[in-house]
């Protein structure tokens, strides 16, 4: 078998007559785009998991975290931009990768994205069944621990995973219901995704204008507090946070996946994406630092920790609102990200590199229904039986991985093809994409300190890859060519 078999790609020139061929309506603007982007980005990350990484490894200096995570971000979001720009198709990342460096990294892509899209729906679902059990607990109904807990438990003594007994019921039901929605169709109007994202966006707010007239500064200190023995807390902890609340980002590139739908793709899509990255990093930071003043960093383990630390201060009325709106928005991330797993599969099917069934419509509703029904399965036994820490370092690993493969598929492009039109380009290359390749390496390193999750990590690329070669790459349709 020669190399040049598996590094077979796309053409650019296919890609862009397919996006011009293409027939959805071009009614996006800027605004649109930066809403969007927003509907996806915040969710778990904020609501969930900003509490468990300030409790367990970062303090208050979570809010560094945030800048570091950021800044990572941002880079790898001017590199998406770009590519976006080059190419306004959908399918983000695994036709990017499948148009430039070839179709074993479009396979390893999408691999990762289903990380990225699958697995974080899953985190996302964990932390939805939070909120939902907590809100149901204002009404005085409760569930049994064993039907809200994870079937495993991760010791951190250890470093072990142990069996508990628990399924966590909520979230599987959650997914299913999400799943059963985009089976006949149901897919989020543009008018209701900005319902959506206004109620996110003024929950957020009012935590933070409210929550700060009860700081009290004495929560700060210390800010970042000694390290550990173990490695948690100090700037050990302060990295180790931004791996883990890198996941608040997950989902800004998104926006690049819009392109076709777009006005003015090669303006906005930039736009979109670093608009929307912007917002959130400064709400975050706010959100961490208000979080962090009003309780101490200690007691925000929790699944519900914006309630928790709004009922801290005495506002019930208010911490019930902060639960409507944590629900609300954890669903449309939700059901986004879910949307998105079942069509990069769809574009994998068409390929070859998936199960024709994977692409099969549905004659009535005319969406992929085997594919969701499969997706969602699987993703609610994962949200039922992990815990959202493991499930979260995953999705981070997997996403800093891919935003290093896009950081270096734009240098790759810049030299293999150099002229090709780029309507955005990045600034100050090579540097801001090496800067974002070093970034996601440092983060990366930062989550390597959780053994459970670098095994599974690398067995299962490793797998993934067995797949390429004993069945992708054999029914590939480009190979046929
Ligand atoms: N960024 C998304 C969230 O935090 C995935 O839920």
């Amino acid at each position: 078998m020669s190399f040049s078999k598996f590094m077979v790609k796309k053409s650019i020139a296919s890609i862009r007559s397919e996006s011009e061929k293409c027939e959805l309506k071009r009614s996006l603007s800027a605004a649109n785009l930066v809403s969007l982007g927003i509907g996806c980005i915040i969710g778990a990350g904020i609501f969930v998991m900003t509490g468990q990484a300030a409790a367990e490894y970062a303090g208050p200096a979570i809010i560094i975290s945030f800048i570091l995570a950021g800044l990572c971000c941002a880079f790898a979001g001017l590199c998406y931009a770009e590519l976006a720009s080059m190419l306004p198709v959908s399918g983000s990342a695994y036709s990017y990768a499948y148009a430039s460096v070839g179709e074993i990294l479009a396979w390893c892509m999408g691999l990762l994205l289903l990380l990225e899209y699958g697995v974080a729906a899953s985190t996302v679902a964990v932390g939805w069944s939070g909120y939902v059990v907590s809100f149901l607990g204002n009404f005085g109904i409760t569930i049994p621990t064993e039907l809200t807990t994870p079937t495993l438990e991760f010791n951190k003594e250890t470093h072990e995973l142990m069996f508990t007994g628990g399924f966590n019921l909520p979230a599987l039901l959650g997914v299913g219901a999400m799943a059963a929605l985009l089976v006949t169709g149901v897919k989020e109007s543009a008018n209701i995704n900005n319902i959506i994202v206004f109620i996110k966006l003024a929950v957020v707010i009012l935590f933070i204008a409210i929550g700060a007239f009860y700081i009290n500064v004495e929560n700060w200190h210390p800010f970042i507090p000694a390290e550990t023995p173990s490695g948690n807390y100090g700037w050990n902890g302060i990295l180790r946070g931004a791996g883990i609340v890198f996941f608040a980002y997950v989902g800004f590139e998104a926006v690049s996946t819009a392109a076709q739908e777009a006005k003015n793709p090669q303006r906005d899509v930039p736009i979109g994406i670093l608009g929307s990255l912007a917002v959130c990093t400064v709400l975050y930071m706010a959100v961490a630092a208000v979080l962090t003043g009003i309780v101490n960093y200690s007691t925000l383990n929790v699944a519900d920790p914006i309630a928790k630390a709004v009922d801290a201060i005495g506002l019930p009325w208010f911490s019930f609102i902060v639960k409507i709106g944590a629900i609300a928005g954890l669903t449309s991330v939700m059901m986004v990200l879910m949307y998105g797993q079942t069509r990069i599969f769809y574009t994998m099917s068409k390929d070859g590199l998936m199960p024709s069934i994977f692409s099969k419509v549905h004659s009535k509703f005319q969406t992929p229904w085997i594919n969701t029904i499969i997706v969602g399965t699987v993703i609610g036994i994962i949200a039922a039986t992990t815990p959202i820490n493991i499930l979260g370092d995953l999705v981070s690993l997997g996403t800093l991985t891919a935003f290093a493969i896009i950081c270096f598929t734009v240098l790759y492009l810049r030299k293999a093809e150099p002229d090709l039109p780029r309507p955005f380009k990045v600034p100050f290359s090579p540097f801001f994409p090496v800067l974002g390749i070093l970034f996601c390496g440092y983060l990366m390193y930062g989550l390597l300190s959780n053994p459970i999750t670098v095994k599974f990590y690398i067995v299962y690329l490793l797998v993934g890859v067995v797949i390429y070669f004993t069945y992708s790459q054999r029914h590939s349709k480009l190979q046929k060519l």
